[in-house]
């Protein structure tokens, strides 16, 4: 697990956007160096002293060097951070897919992310599994981000810089991590009451790695009769007009997709681990760990909990 520092770039956009900030960083900084010095040291130098006559010290007008020099200076200045900063945008934006390159739809709800990967028939929710990207050869995954509700704003500090997810709108943004790992990130843009905890993973494998979690993917639902009893009470409640769990009837879209639940390692976007007591106690009443959560309690009795609870442990 690595932290979320803009500071610790692992791939190709935060890498170039690291490398923009510091190059402005360091301008700006020698700017307010010499700016500040010049400053401090005439404020110490003149300072009023008791001996002072009042009298205003000779005023000095109209030097062609001085106006030339501190007109055009400033100009290249600003020409140089602008031309950077573009350029770095450029590369960025524009940069085309390859032909063979990953492509995943990213829909951002209230308060959870959806993403689909159309060419491989896989759904999941709010953990991204990308494969890693050699620098040598870069296999980059391409996002396109929707929104199904209000503005929300992905980003995930280490990988990428920030691209809102707008309704009616499509952004693009890419990724290109170079090492392997978990990269947490979350939405950026107020969205409503569980904006906080709209969190987000980047689980970043190694090629043969991701093949193998897209294969797992693809499965249906597994069928475990010891869940039987579970699965007909899922299915005869609300759940399935929100969530959906492939091979079954449940074909909700409104919630995560729940087919291979087991796989994540969280539930409510992050809200808590995904583990037993959590999931229990976040089907129970789900505003207990996420308040305001559009997820209802579905006033299950205890018996019918622990049959849910464990027709979900068994969506591996
Ligand atoms: Cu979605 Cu903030």
């Amino acid at each position: 697990m690595h932290g979320a520092s803009i500071f610790a770039p692992a791939g190709a956009p935060a890498d170039a956007i690291q490398t923009l900030s510091l190059f402005v960083l360091a301008i700006t900084g020698i700017i307010f160096v010499i700016v500040g010095g010049l400053m401090v040291y005439c404020l110490v130098r003149y300072r009023r002293r008791s001996d002072d006559d009042g009298r205003e010290p000779p005023q000095v007008y109209g030097s062609n060097p001085v106006e030339l020099a501190w007109t055009v200076v400033p100009v290249i200045i600003v020409f140089v951070l602008t031309t950077t900063a573009i350029r770095s945008t450029y590369e960025i934006q524009a940069a085309p897919p390859p032909p063979d390159s990953l492509q995943v739809r990213v829909v951002g709800h209230q308060w959870w992310w959806e993403f689909q990967y159309p060419a491989l028939g896989v759904i999941t929710a709010n953990e991204l599994h990308i494969p890693v990207s050699d620098p040598a050869h870069p296999t980059p995954t391409y996002l396109t981000l929707e929104s199904a509700d209000v503005a929300h704003s992905f980003w995930v500090p280490r990988l990428a810089g920030k691209t809102d997810v707008i309704p009616n709108r499509r952004n693009i943004m890419w990724l290109a991590p170079a090492q392997s790992g978990t990269y947490v990130g979350q939405c950026a843009e107020f969205c409503g009451t569980q904006h906080a905890k709209m969190l987000l993973r980047v689980v970043v494998h190694p090629a043969d790695d991701f093949a193998r979690w897209v294969q797992a993917q693809r499965q249906p639902a597994a069928r475990n009769p010891g869940a039987e009893a579970g699965r007909q009470v899922f299915e005869a409640t609300a759940c399935v007009s929100c969530h959906a769990v492939r091979g079954t009837g449940a074909s909700g879209t409104f919630g995560p997709d729940l087919t291979h639940l087991m796989s994540r390692e969280t539930i409510g976007a992050g809200a808590a681990q995904n583990d037993l007591a959590n999931l229990r106690d976040w089907v129970e009443d789900p505003n207990r760990l996420k308040p305001g959560v559009l997820m209802p309690a579905m006033q299950l009795t205890q018996p019918q909990l622990d049959q849910v609870v464990s027709y979900l442990a068994s969506l591996r």
